[in-house]
């Protein structure tokens, strides 16, 4: 017996792993293990025998569990130490190895510009407002003052939708331009209102370099009691001087659209590599009484300005680039250069 046990210390020892040890653990507490077997012997014995034996052999069995758990310990730090060292991961691996690395995304020119500029109409306390791109014709036109076979329904070419309306909202189109949620809002909220709907609208026409069937506009609407066009200088000049980041020279043309009474024309003062020009930036006037009427306002009480301008237009401006379909190309080598 004290060999036995001085041999079963040793191989406890001389595990290397902890798999070894359980199989030492097999070989001598095991179903068949040695010191199992030497238990079973103790039943042949007399009471006297069983006595001495039995106790004799429990402290064995002591021993040899004690050292088992001191080994065992010691076999599972050592394999957690190795797991740490082989299964290493090195946090730092794609900053150096940049070809690895994950490519960031990033935002579309357009919509760094519309952050822009609803940023500053912010500041000057506009709302930023929302509308569909599928519209009725009624609010696309009939409620902006273009009845149907009026000569400025021609002005913007339309994509038609082929689906069935009713008659009043007439047949559904893609939006031609911002304006139609100036109705949309005077219907939802009333009056006083102050609020900006940058969007995207669309036009059916040949594409060119300055033209293209889809591009994105700004519309203005502001309408209160006593409002004159002299508010919307002031205003477009701080605008512009913010979004250009340089002082801004602009002027007034009558220009005619049939949601304003009188309708204008806004030019900026456009200077590049030392030479002046005026450019159209865009089209404005007094809100038409008939479209107050349309929004379900009291012509007689309110009055306001409605404005609208092209993003797109003043993202050529501001990245000094001339063709306008690369913007909507979806060229990633060409818009990760902004
Ligand atoms: N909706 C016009 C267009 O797309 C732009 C415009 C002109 C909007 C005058 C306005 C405005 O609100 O008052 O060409």
């Amino acid at each position: 017996m004290q060999k036995l046990i001085k041999d079963a210390l040793q191989e406890i020892q001389q595990a290397s792993n902890l798999q070894e040890l359980k199989n030492v653990e097999v070989k001598y507490l095991g179903r068949s293990g040695l010191i199992t077997d030497l238990l079973k012997t103790l039943k042949d014995l007399s009471t006297e025998e069983k006595r001495t034996k039995g106790q004799e052999i429990q402290e064995i069995k002591k021993s040899f569990t004690e050292n088992y758990l001191i080994a065992e310990k010691k076999l599972q730090k050592q394999a957690i130490e190795e797991k740490l060292t082989k299964e290493f991961f090195d946090i730092t691996f794609n900053e150096i190895n940049p070809q690895r690395s994950q490519q960031k995304g990033s935002l579309h020119p357009l919509s760094i510009l519309q952050k822009e500029v609803e940023e500053i109409f912010s500041e000057m306390g506009f709302e930023v407002a929302d509308g569909p791109e599928v519209e009725s014709e009624y609010y696309n036109f009939e409620a902006l003052n273009i009845p149907a076979h009026h000569p400025a329904r021609d002005m913007q070419d339309t994509f038609f939708l082929n689906c069935p309306t009713d008659k009043k909202q007439g047949q559904l189109v893609l939006r031609t331009h911002t304006s139609p949620v100036q109705i949309r809002m005077m219907e939802k909220y009333g009056a006083p209102l102050r609020l900006i709907v940058p969007g995207r609208v669309f036009r059916y026409e040949a594409t060119d370099a300055t033209h293209d069937s889809t591009f994105n506009q700004v519309e203005g609407l502001l309408i209160d009691k006593n409002i004159s066009l002299a508010h919307l200088k002031g205003l477009m000049q701080e605008f512009l001087k913010r979004f250009f980041k340089e002082e801004a020279t602009v002027r007034f043309r009558p220009g005619y659209f049939p949601f304003v009474e009188p309708g204008i024309e806004m030019d900026m003062l456009w200077t590049k590599n030392g030479k002046s020009k005026w450019l159209e930036v865009m089209g404005a006037g007094m809100v038409h009484p008939n479209v107050l009427k349309a929004g379900g306002l009291d012509s007689n009480k309110y009055q306001g300005w409605a404005f609208g301008f092209g993003l797109t237009r003043f993202a050529l401006l501001r990245y000094n680039i001339d063709g306008i379909r690369s913007l909507h190309s979806n060229d990633l080598r060409y818009l990760k250069q902004f």
